[in-house]
């Protein structure tokens, strides 16, 4: 793609009018909804401004991760909760007209905060209210507004069926709109590949206020919101899902391993194993460092968090053929139905399935999170120089995460959809790091920083891939003052995409050249590479 050469002095304008932006300009801004909010009927009640009384609890209400908004100034000008479409048809309207940027939250849970805060003058587009789910048993589908949290859709699959489900990630609070766009890795994915491998049909608004759907927004543009990110795009209303056929008994497990437990030796042999093994089990690595309360040394433990889809009687001859070193006995394991395993995975075991549908957080951490894929086997010897960086930081303040890949996930192109990541990717790397007082901030970013410098010899490379889900504002970042988020684009955009970075930004210039839904790392409509 060529660059274009008419479409930069429009950026330029749009710069110009945004830093400009002031109070003034805000009220506008409000008088502009509130006008549009009433041709539609609509009264006031879900404009939320920093006079409302409720504005800082709205705003608060899905923030998962306090460090975005601590380092940024900015606060949004206006809050809005639509109840249908033709508001957020306004919101787009007024933030057009007057220069205020939008923003659309759904589930707030993006890792650098990109849907509550900015930079410039913006507003939220939160997607809280819209949040219908409606299943179709017959036909094994269902239509899933963005609003709606990963909880909620489970719950309301299971309360019609107990042998449908569907395959996305593990955190119930995590929401449908970026989730579903930007790839959505679970439990399941091993068996069922990711939740943007199940979108069939999707509902967008875009730049000029109309609503499409898969046959009106065309091939190109309901690719792009399957992994590729939402917020480049448009504003997501809903998805239509196929949901996936489950046993009506799982079997999960969590077993743990410290480095006197043989730890090194089991994870260096589980990623012979991990992603070959039958593809109804999933064996989730996560990995802290703690306390001995046995000898009071601090050591790493290797928690082996795993699903299988049938009972423990299939499932143990499995382990006893392709991992017997791990020593897994029926009575580590626990049969449940799917909707359980939920419960399970999230940290809910025992409680009411009713905590499905609760979206209230309480968060009193910061975290930094980054992510890799690893193609080759890390030596033993490799693996134990990772536990020491594990050893220097806060106890349990740091955790890795290897989501082993395979089955499912492979039987795509890496073209089928923006998400990039098939066959080859044995697993993937989360890291993370949390605190609560923040005056330690930068000593927790750097150590992040450098474990994930020292791991750059043991994983993929030319591009070092990451998950896009797992947004990291570190990849692109370039120190050089004065260079453009572009030039940064052509480094995070093909570790995200790979070489779907291309036809992405084919489809932003097609469907929004004046780049109006945008945000620190969404596609530019034009390469400058
Ligand atoms: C505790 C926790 C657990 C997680 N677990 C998993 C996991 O198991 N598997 C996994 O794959 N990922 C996981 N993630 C990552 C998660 O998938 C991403 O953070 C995801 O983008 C969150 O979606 P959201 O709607 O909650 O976030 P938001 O912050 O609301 O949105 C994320 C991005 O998408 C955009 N966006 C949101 N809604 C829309 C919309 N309707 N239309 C257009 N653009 C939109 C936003 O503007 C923003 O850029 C987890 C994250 C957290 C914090
Ligand atoms: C949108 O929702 C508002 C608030 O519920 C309502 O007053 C208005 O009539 C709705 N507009 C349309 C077009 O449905
Ligand atoms: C916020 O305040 C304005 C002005 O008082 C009012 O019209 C509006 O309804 C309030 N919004 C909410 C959500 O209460
Ligand atoms: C660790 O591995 C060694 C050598 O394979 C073995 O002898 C020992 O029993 C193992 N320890 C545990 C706790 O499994
Ligand atoms: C697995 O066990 C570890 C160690 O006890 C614990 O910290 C973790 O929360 C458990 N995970 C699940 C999903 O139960
Ligand atoms: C919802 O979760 C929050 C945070 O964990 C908790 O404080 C609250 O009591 C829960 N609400 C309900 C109704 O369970
Ligand atoms: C901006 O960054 C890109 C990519 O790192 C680099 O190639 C380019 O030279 C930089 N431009 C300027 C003006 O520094």
């Amino acid at each position: 793609m060529q660059i274009s050469g008419s479409i930069f002095p429009f950026f330029l304008l749009a710069f110009i009018l945004i830093s400009g932006a002031s109070s003034a300009h805000n009220n506008d801004f409000l008088e502009c909804l509130t006008l549009q909010f009433q041709k539609s009927n609509s009264d006031s009640d879900s404009i939320y401004t920093p006079q409302n009384a409720s504005y800082s609890s709205v705003l608060q209400s899905s923030i998962r991760n306090l460090r975005p908004a601590s380092n940024s100034g900015q606060k949004p000008v206006v809050i809005i909760t639509p109840e249908n479409e033709s508001q957020i048809q306004a919101a787009i309207y007024c933030s057009k007209k007057h220069g205020i940027q939008l923003k659309v939250r759904s589930g707030g849970h993006d890792y650098e905060g990109l849907s509550y805060i900015s930079q410039t003058p913006f507003f939220i587009v939160d997607m809280r209210n819209l949040r219908s789910i409606s299943i179709d048993t017959e036909k094994k589908t269902a239509w899933v507004q963005t609003g709606a949290t990963l909880g909620e859709l489970y719950y309301t699959i299971a309360a019609k069926s107990k042998t449908l489900a569907f395959t996305a990630g593990v955190c119930p609070t995590v929401g449908v709109g970026g989730h579903f766009s930007g790839g959505g890795y679970g439990m399941m994915s091993r068996k069922h590949g990711i939740a943007a491998d199940h979108i069939i049909d999707a509902k967008v608004i875009d730049v000029n206020g109309r609503i499409l759907d898969r046959k009106s927004m065309g091939e190109d543009l309901f690719w792009a919101i399957r992994g590729g990110g939402g917020t480049s795009f448009g504003i997501v209303v809903a998805f239509k899902i196929e949901l996936i056929v489950i046993p009506q008994t799982v079997t999960v497990f969590n077993v743990t391993r410290t480095l006197e437990q043989n730890a090194t030796q089991l994870v260096h042999r589980w990623q012979y194993v991990a992603d070959k093994i039958d593809e109804n089990l999933l064996l989730r690595l996560f990995i802290r460092s703690f306390t001995s309360s046995r000898n009071g040394k601090r050591t790493v433990g290797a928690f082996f968090t795993s699903l299988y889809l049938g009972p423990v009687d299939d499932l143990l001859p499995i382990m006893q053929e392709k991992f017997p070193e791990l020593g897994l006995v029926k009575e580590d394991c626990t049969e449940m139905p799917w909707i359980e395993s939920t419960l399970f995975f999230s940290g809910f075991q025992g409680e009411s399935l009713d905590v499905l549908l609760n979206r209230t957080q309480v968060s009193t951490t910061y975290s930094k999170a980054k992510s890799d894929y690893v193609r080759k086997p890390i030596s033993e010897y490799g693996l134990k120089n990772i536990w020491k960086f594990l050893i220097e930081e806060d106890e349990n303040g740091a955790e890795l995460q290897f989501s082993p890949y395979g089955g499912r996930i492979n039987d795509f192109s890496e073209s089928e959809i923006p998400f990039p990541h098939r066959s080859g990717n044995i697993f993937m790397i989360h890291y993370g790091v949390g605190w609560e007082d923040n005056a330690e901030f930068q000593r927790h970013i750097n150590w992040i920083r450098r474990l994930f410098n020292f791991l750059a010899r043991y994983v993929s490379k030319s591009p070092r891939a990451a998950y896009f889900n797992y947004r990291d504002l570190d990849i692109g970042m370039n120190n050089i003052k004065g260079n453009t988020s572009y030039t940064q684009a052509s480094v995070w955009g093909f570790k995200y995409f790979n070489n779907n970075f291309r036809r992405l930004v084919h489809v932003k210039n097609k469907v929004d050249p004046s780049n109006f839904f945008r945000n620190e790392q969404s596609v530019p409509p034009v390469s400058l590479w």
